[in-house]
């Protein structure tokens, strides 16, 4: 082989070897691509099974890396026709904390929270047709505010869901408090926080929820024996 073709193979080598560090590092900023499928498995489920709302905070920091953990997590969630019609406010002012928890009872955690995360709907980013009535973008928020609870459990810190909408009240009280323009609808604040006193997930497994194919079918009909 000629000099010049053994000097373009090295650098086509390099390329990819460079190429492939960066993609390597955009991923595992956000994830941890090292496992396997069994400790996938093991890792996803017991994040899942092992969270339970946490409302008593520690009065210890989050630090902003793990938040941005969270906020991806928020922002990874599924949408419909891909939309994403959602915009994330990080709460951490105490004055803004304690007059969004004075829209009580439901929003009292966010007074001893260290972050809360109030996730809004975009009225300009939702599925043409939409309205802040009714529409996909609530699910959308939905799914964003149970990853971002997800992904802090994950991370060892606890967190509950408060909801807003449909409260007129406290829609309005959190769209005052944040100084939301129009187009902003407050739909949910995580309250986050290393937690206080120890939560218990809650048992919820009941197998006579579920069906197969009919409703008159149980999925699984030997239950009671
Ligand atoms: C749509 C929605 C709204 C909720 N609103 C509130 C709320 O305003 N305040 C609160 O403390 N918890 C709120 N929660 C948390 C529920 O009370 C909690 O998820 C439920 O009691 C089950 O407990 P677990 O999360 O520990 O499994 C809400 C949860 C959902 C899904």
């Amino acid at each position: 082989m000629k000099s010049t073709t053994w000097v373009i193979l090295l650098l086509a080598i390099a390329l990819v070897g460079v190429g492939s560090a960066y993609v390597y590092e955009k991923v595992s900023d956000s994830t941890d691509i090292h496992e396997t499928q069994e400790q996938k498995e093991a890792l996803a489920l017991n994040v899942i099974m092992t969270r339970t709302s946490v409302r008593d905070f520690l009065d210890k920091e989050i630090p902003d890396s793990l938040l941005t953990k969270i906020l991806r997590a928020g922002m990874a969630a599924p949408s419909a026709y891909n939309r994403q019609p959602w915009e994330f406010i990080v709460v951490n002012a105490p004055v803004c904390k304690r007059r969004i928890s004075e829209l009580r009872p439901g929003t009292t955690p966010v007074a001893k929270c260290q972050a809360a995360i109030v996730v809004c709907g975009n009225m300009d980013k939702v599925t043409p047709g939409e309205n802040s009535e009714a529409g996909n973008w609530t699910l959308d928020c939905a799914a964003a505010t149970e990853n971002m609870l997800l992904a802090a459990n994950a991370l060892g810190i606890g967190g509950v869901w408060c909801g807003l909408y449909t409260d007129e009240k406290r829609i309005d009280g959190v769209s005052d408090v944040l100084e939301l323009p129009d187009n902003l609808v407050p739909f949910s604040v995580v309250a986050l926080g290393y937690e206080a006193t120890p939560a218990m997930p809650k048992e919820k497994w009941d197998p006579e929820r579920v069906y197969l194919n009919t409703y008159d079918t149980p999925f699984y009909p030997n239950f009671r024996d």
